[in-house]
């Protein structure tokens, strides 16, 4: 048997981690975590799963519109650079990738700071004829920084920020966030985004709460890493997920609420939780048509093409760096 050496990255990631959710769990107010800590390999794949789930329509949707629209979208980017930021299982990104691939070969470099990830892009893209698959653990902007400095000279590229990864920031948060890219790319250069549009208030819930529990499980697994990786002993029975929809922000808000009066111990110290105190872990905001046009617009992007699944009422807008 052999032991897995720690390595100089796994040791930062603990650190990180084991400092982020100790500044979240111990400010006053609202207690969070940070989002970004819930793809680890099970996180990963329970994210697989939630993407398949009948309630959460929004990759079936955001597929439907790359089947349909994925060689007009080579067309108008024809790119020989291709970056994404949040691969996840790259599915969806194949379908654009052999659009373009039909045109020249393609160098695409995948940025995530899930390991698993990763792993599972390259996976999923091994094989693609004329690919130059590159990936790079990071945080988005640090990585697309490092990945435009090593993009194709000749050729523009395509920067893609697919699902409802946009959503996740909020409204400051996502101006800086695009006016970032927008600094990083060259005129003539494009971005694909991928918006979840209003609907439904039930639809929206569901879409964060199914039925078999699997989005529950996702959720949870947070707290079950802290307690593998950080030593924590949170008693996941005495958590339960919840969903609600913030009708002022147009978001629906996740969180893990504590069903009794307890207290968890992270490392040296301990937290303490009242009943029905929650930690918000991430917030996933519903788009109108206007308000994504303007948000591009404000950051520098003329809209190029916009196509909407009206089914799963999901945008994909392709913008150009002007
Ligand atoms: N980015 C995804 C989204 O906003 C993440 C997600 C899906 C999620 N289901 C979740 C995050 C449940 C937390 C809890 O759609």
């Amino acid at each position: 048997m052999s032991l897995q050496p720690c390595t100089a990255a796994a040791t930062s990631t603990a650190t990180a981690f084991a400092s982020e959710a100790r500044a979240g769990l111990t400010r006053s107010g609202q207690k969070s975590l940070p989002p970004r800590y819930f793809y680890d390999a099970l996180g990963s794949t329970l994210f697989e799963a939630i993407t398949q789930l009948p309630e959460y329509g929004l990759s079936r949707a955001e597929r439907r519109l790359f089947q349909a629209h994925a060689a007009q979208l080579a067309e108008l980017a024809p790119a020989a650079s291709v970056i994404e930021l949040g691969s996840g299982s790259a599915a969806k990104t194949a379908l654009l990738l052999r659009a373009l691939l039909r045109q020249r070969t393609v160098s695409y470099c995948a940025i995530d700071v899930s390991a698993a990830a990763l792993e599972m892009t390259r996976q999923e893209l091994a094989g693609l004829p004329g690919l130059h698959v590159r990936t790079v653990e990071s945080e988005y902007l640090t990585g697309l920084d490092t990945a435009m400095q090593a993009r194709i000279a000749h050729g523009s590229t395509l920067v893609l920020l697919l699902g409802s990864s946009l959503g996740n920031l909020d409204f400051g948060a996502s101006v800086r966030f695009l006016r970032h890219v927008r600094g990083a790319l060259h005129p003539g250069d494009h971005l694909l985004l991928g918006a979840d549009l209003i609907k439904p208030e039930a639809q929206l819930l569901a879409a964060y709460d199914d039925a078999q529990g699997v989005t529950a499980a996702f959720n949870l697994n947070l707290l079950a890493r802290m307690n593998r990786e950080l030593g924590c002993d949170f008693r996941l029975t005495q958590f339960r997920h919840r969903v609600r929809f913030n009708r002022d922000t147009q978001d629906v808000e996740m969180h893990l609420e504590s069903l009794i009066d307890q207290s968890v111990h992270f490392a040296d110290f301990a937290i303490a939780f009242r009943a029905g105190e929650t930690i918000h872990t991430e917030s996933s905001h519903k788009y109108s048509l206007t308000e994504l046009d303007r948000l591009a617009g404000n950051c520098s992007f003329r809209s190029a093409a916009r196509w909407v699944d009206a089914e799963g009422q999901f945008a994909s807008y392709l913008g150009v760096a002007v």
